[in-house]
């Protein structure tokens, strides 16, 4: 279907999303940062799938330059934006990742849930980390244009018991060349962050590691990168002296466990957490098909 015949729709939401999202709105989880690092690694992980997409087909490319995760927090406004310019989704693919849980599990996933008192770590190992978002936004916006696409389109949902669909509109559109724009509109509880030095501190403590350019927006409209990981070996404040043998190794490993870690939303155990033994080609061929 394309965005100018679409009309607008209203959605009921897969009964295990519903399920989800009323624990998430009522949660009493005090880890509601989590928040943060579960859109980021989705966003990672969106940056991952075009990058790899475009190797057969390098015009999926066109439209935004680089591969970039943002953080826009508005405090007039009350919002926080979290976009990135990899994959984006589709209508078809907004319906079915955004309205449902495909995963096998999922009931007893919920019942652990209901009954742990910290779900942000069953949150992250189940993942589920989208929902997430409903611990501290009262209302979802996601605006999102599948690269290669014409058409973008704008989700929209509270959190209830459904979702509304509808193509973007010309100005939502051009904010989104590619990929996707996740507008927050915080609960009262959650303004802290709209806070820059608290946004760079979540980013610092989840989402160092995350190989993309994490670019926080000031209100002036300037960005400002605020992971380490990504940023070029010139001014990375880890590499400025010649790598050793062992520094090189150092830094593949620690690549390999980002990755790792992006595409799981969370850490993983890790063959080289003993400092003194060097693991052995196996074992990083095993942390990188991890
Ligand atoms: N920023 C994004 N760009 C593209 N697709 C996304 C993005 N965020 C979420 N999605 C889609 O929504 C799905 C659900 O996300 P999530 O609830 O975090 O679970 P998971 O990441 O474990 O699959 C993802 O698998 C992905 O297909
Ligand atoms: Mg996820």
């Amino acid at each position: 279907m394309d965005a100018a015949s679409a009309p607008a729709e209203t959605h009921v939401f897969q009964a295990e999303v519903a399920e989800l999202l009323n624990l998430m709105v009522h949660s009493v989880y005090s880890e509601t940062d989590i928040f943060l690092r579960e859109l980021i690694s989705n966003a990672s992980d969106a940056c991952d799938k075009l990058r790899y997409e475009a190797i057969a087909r390098p015009e999926l490319l066109a439209g935004a330059d680089k591969l970039v995760i943002r953080l826009v927090p508005d405090k007039a406004a009350g919002t926080l934006i979290v976009a990135d310019t990899g994959i984006g989704m589709d209508r078809q693919e907004l319906l079915d990742n955004l309205g449902t849980i495909a995963r096998s599990g999922t009931k007893a996933f919920l019942k652990s849930l209901a009954e742990a008192k910290e779900g942000a770590s069953l949150i992250g190992q189940f993942g589920v980390g989208f929902y997430s978002a409903f611990m501290v936004a009262d209302r979802i916006e996601v605006t999102s244009r599948r690269a290669g696409s014409a058409d973008a389109w704008l989700w929209t949902s509270s959190g209830g018991a459904g979702f509304e669909l509808a193509p973007a509109s010309e100005e939502q559109a051009k904010r989104v060349p590619r990929g996707i724009e996740v507008r927050l509109h915080l609960k009262e509880d959650a303004k802290r962050y709209l806070e820059p030095f608290e946004l760079e501190r979540l980013v610092r403590t989840y989402s160092d590691h995350i190989l993309f350019p994490i670019e926080l927006v000031d209100d002036k409209g300037e960005a400002r990168q605020v992971n380490a990981s990504a940023r070029s070996p010139r001014s990375s404040r880890r590499t400025t002296r010649r790598p050793t043998a062992r520094s090189s190794w150092l830094s593949t490993s620690r690549r390999s466990r980002s990755i790792t870690r992006s595409r799981a939303g969370s850490p993983m155990p890790c063959c080289c957490s003993c400092p003194r033994r060097r693991p052995s080609i196996l074992a990083i061929r095993t942390v990188r098909a991890g």
